[in-house]
């Protein structure tokens, strides 16, 4: 079946005054006469106008919402404002009904949390299609991207026998009969008689694995799924995401960060380009919900103009010291506003990244320098004249880049290249060198510094389509108590 899409025949001028055949959902059917067809490929449906001459009764009564409908006719100059052409339809073929009284997504406003219930028929909606339409274009873009930068996609595995990362607690991955498993000596569960021969697990990250890329082939990035079973029901954490993270050789800290910041407005010059459609339905949306809120939780910027900003302004970056200073100078410190206490050594919490980025910078900011208890065992330990050096306490070469609305978009660092500091700093923290024997080889022959990140992709979806709960943007969300379709 040739079809054009229905972008086509709104988009291409070449097309009005000829026969096309489109295929798609019916949206909304109105005065006997006017069908509004919807096939993806854009937010904006084709008015098919049929005439009640040739299309009898019963025909009429199943161009019912989401029922899958053929149209052939000739496009002409719409007479009604909103589109440029619509279609005269000559031939028409229901390909497949939907039940009026029994379609659950009616042409109305439902709420999210209905749809979320509904998932697996939400991307029938506008807010839904155009959110997974941005969500490849962001996709895309991050191939683009490190494509022009000469790095390689480099595929990391997603079983893993190895936990050393450390990043989140892990799901186990097992073909032992869960009522019966064989056991040891000591009565444990014996891991040897498993399908891998030893206890493995679903990744948290390809980080490790992306290091022993990069330090053959220079540049790599991963992009792929991550698991972590967390037990945290928020609006910013999901149990299964997908993460993107480069990796380069003779990378430094400022290295790392310049190429955060470029990955950044790569992708959001990319859907101020290519997704503006959706991009002002999503704005308005935004805008609406903003409107139910109170004054003082409203944001200051609309959707595009937020992305705008973000595209034309360098992002701030400052020392861990720095943002303490800042939030034990702030106002919702001094009146007691913070959840969480602030004091030097802390992990800054959501509240506070989110009131350096909104309030203080009011744009996005990278932080590095955090203290070295915080962070992985991989960090690169800072010394004097180091940027994010702290003369409270040891501090690493991390950097987290937090931005409006989100907080934590992407975590990363200089890795640790010397091997003795690196073994000191894994005894320090109980990392099991053994393990990792593999990852230290790389410190053994020819180290050179090296630096990476790690960013949520879901996490920027949220941040490019102006939606609240990461549920919203990824296609089917994984959460504790939820993998339903
Ligand atoms: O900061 P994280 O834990 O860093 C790492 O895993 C490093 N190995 C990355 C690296 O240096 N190569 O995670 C990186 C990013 C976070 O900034 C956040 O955007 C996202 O991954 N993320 C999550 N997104 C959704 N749900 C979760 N549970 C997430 N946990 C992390
Ligand atoms: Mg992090």
């Amino acid at each position: 079946m040739e079809h054009t899409s229905i972008k086509q025949a709104l988009d291409n001028e070449s097309l009005t005054g000829t026969t096309v055949t489109v295929a798609g959902w019916v949206r909304t059917f109105r005065n006997d006469r006017f069908i509004a067809l919807n096939d993806g490929s854009t937010i904006r449906n084709l008015q098919c106008v049929i005439d009640q001459e040739k299309v009898d009764a019963t025909t009429r009564a199943r161009f019912t919402t989401s029922a899958a409908v053929e149209c052939t006719g000739v496009l002409v100059e719409s007479k009604g404002s909103g589109q440029r052409v619509e279609m005269q339809v000559t031939e028409l073929k229901v390909l497949g009904d939907s039940d009026g009284e029994k379609y659950p997504i009616q042409p109305k406003k439902h709420s999210l949390e209905f749809l979320r219930e509904n998932a697996h028929l939400r991307f029938r909606t506008n807010t839904f299609s155009a959110v997974f339409r941005m969500r490849h274009q962001v996709s895309f873009g991050i191939h683009e991207y490190f494509d022009q930068e000469g790095y390689n996609y480099f595929h990391s595995p997603i079983i893993t026998a190895s936990d050393a990362e450390g990043a989140g607690e892990m799901f186990r991955v097992s073909t032992l009969d869960a009522k019966g498993p064989p056991l040891n000596d000591a009565g444990e569960v014996d891991w040897k008689e498993d399908f891998f021969g030893a206890e493995s697990r679903l990744t948290v990250s390809g980080q490790l694995q992306a290091e022993l890329g990069a330090l053959a082939l220079g540049k790599v990035y991963t992009f792929g799924p991550t698991f972590r079973a967390e037990n945290s029901n928020t609006t910013r954490h999901l149990a299964e995401f997908w993460m993107i993270e480069p990796e380069a050789a003779f990378m430094d800290l400022k290295g790392d960060m310049d190429l955060a910041e470029g990955l950044c407005k790569h992708l959001i010059a990319r859907v101020l380009k290519n997704s503006m459609d959706d991009l002002q339905f999503l704005d308005g949306r935004l805008k609406e919900e903003e409107a139910t809120k109170p004054q003082a939780q409203r944001s200051e910027m609309g959707l595009i103009e937020r992305l705008k900003f973000v595209l034309e302004d360098p992002f701030e970056r400052i020392t861990y010291d720095d943002a303490i200073n800042i939030l034990l100078r702030s106002k919702p410190y001094q009146k007691k506003q913070f959840q969480f206490p602030v004091e030097w050594g802390i992990d800054l919490q959501s509240e506070h990244e989110r009131y350096l980025v909104e309030k203080h910078f009011k744009k996005p900011v990278i932080v590095t320098g955090y203290p070295a208890q915080i962070k992985a065992f991989y960090m690169r330990t800072n010394a004097p004249g180091d940027f994010g050096y702290s003369e409270k306490g040891k501090t690493v070469a991390a950097m987290d880049v937090l931005f409006p609305g989100i907080g934590e978009i992407i975590g990363g660092s200089q890795r640790e290249e010397r091997l003795d500091v690196l073994e000191a700093r894994m005894k320090d923290m109980n990392v099991p060198a053994e393990e990792l024997d593999w990852y230290l080889d790389t410190r053994r022959f020819g180290t050179v510094p090296h630096a990476g990140f790690g960013l949520g992709l879901e996490r920027f979806v949220l941040f490019v389509t102006g939606m609240g709960n990461i549920r919203d943007v990824i296609p089917f969300p994984r959460f504790p108590g939820g993998a339903e379709f």
